[in-house]
């Protein structure tokens, strides 16, 4: 099992990943092709990072993180709005998507200015992978890159209803920091990693 940063050939399976594995998630509806987008840009980007785990030479879990997520968002609609644009046409056209799409883009204004500008994003791995510690394993990856940054705390925006992950972010230590709403009736949980604390 390799822990390393992500290449831009890794967007797609980050993208299978995540579809598959977060297929309840608003994101996961935007479709494959948009996610690899996504998660292309996020690779490429100053602003973010992703460590995926490699096993057999390939990706079977992946953390994603964001100095400014806000900033992320608007370079991503600089650099690749007119082309998400087309893929996501035909879901543009529906109403409650497009709301959530613009819900999503605006979440930053909801959460408390208190809250460290730094967010992990996403982490998931496939099914077979949990409860084998490589979730463990990318969290601290991921640290090791925080730290790299500079980053001395972050946060990450947990739907209520993700009980397992809300169960591995406790365990390692995460505080929860407060409730917010990003899309109506789905309520999620901010809370805050301490990097220097260690
Ligand atoms: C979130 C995720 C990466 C965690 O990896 P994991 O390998 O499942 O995590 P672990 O088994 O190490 O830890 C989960 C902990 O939560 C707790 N837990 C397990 N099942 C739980 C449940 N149903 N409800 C609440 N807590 C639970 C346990 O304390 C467990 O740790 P322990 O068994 O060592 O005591 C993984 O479950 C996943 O990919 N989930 C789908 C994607 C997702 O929801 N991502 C979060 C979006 S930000």
């Amino acid at each position: 099992m390799e822990i390393k940063l992500a290449s831009k050939n890794d967007s797609r399976e980050i993208a299978a990943i995540h579809q598959q594995e977060i297929n309840q998630g608003f994101l996961s509806q935007l479709g494959v092709r948009f996610l690899s987008k996504l998660y292309e840009a996020m690779i490429l980007s100053e602003n973010c990072f992703i460590v995926v785990a490699e096993e057999n030479n390939q990706i079977v879990g992946f953390i994603s993180g964001c100095l400014n997520t806000e900033e992320f968002y608007r370079e991503f609609l600089k650099k690749y709005g007119y082309g998400s644009m087309i893929i996501l046409l035909p879901k543009i056209l529906n109403f409650t998507i497009l709301k959530k799409i613009l819900e999503t883009l605006r979440y930053s204004k909801k959460i408390d200015k208190n809250c460290p500008e730094a967010e992990l994003l996403t982490i998931a791995c496939k099914k077979e992978f949990r409860g084998t510690g490589l979730s463990t394993d990318m969290f601290n990856g991921f640290i090791g890159e925080t730290r790299k940054r500079g980053i001395k705390e972050f946060k990450v925006v947990v739907g209520e209803e993700l009980s397992r992950a809300v169960g591995f972010y406790e365990k390692l230590g995460f505080k929860l920091h407060s409730n917010v709403t990003i899309h109506k009736g789905s309520s999620s949980r901010i809370y805050i990693y301490n990097v220097s604390s260690l």
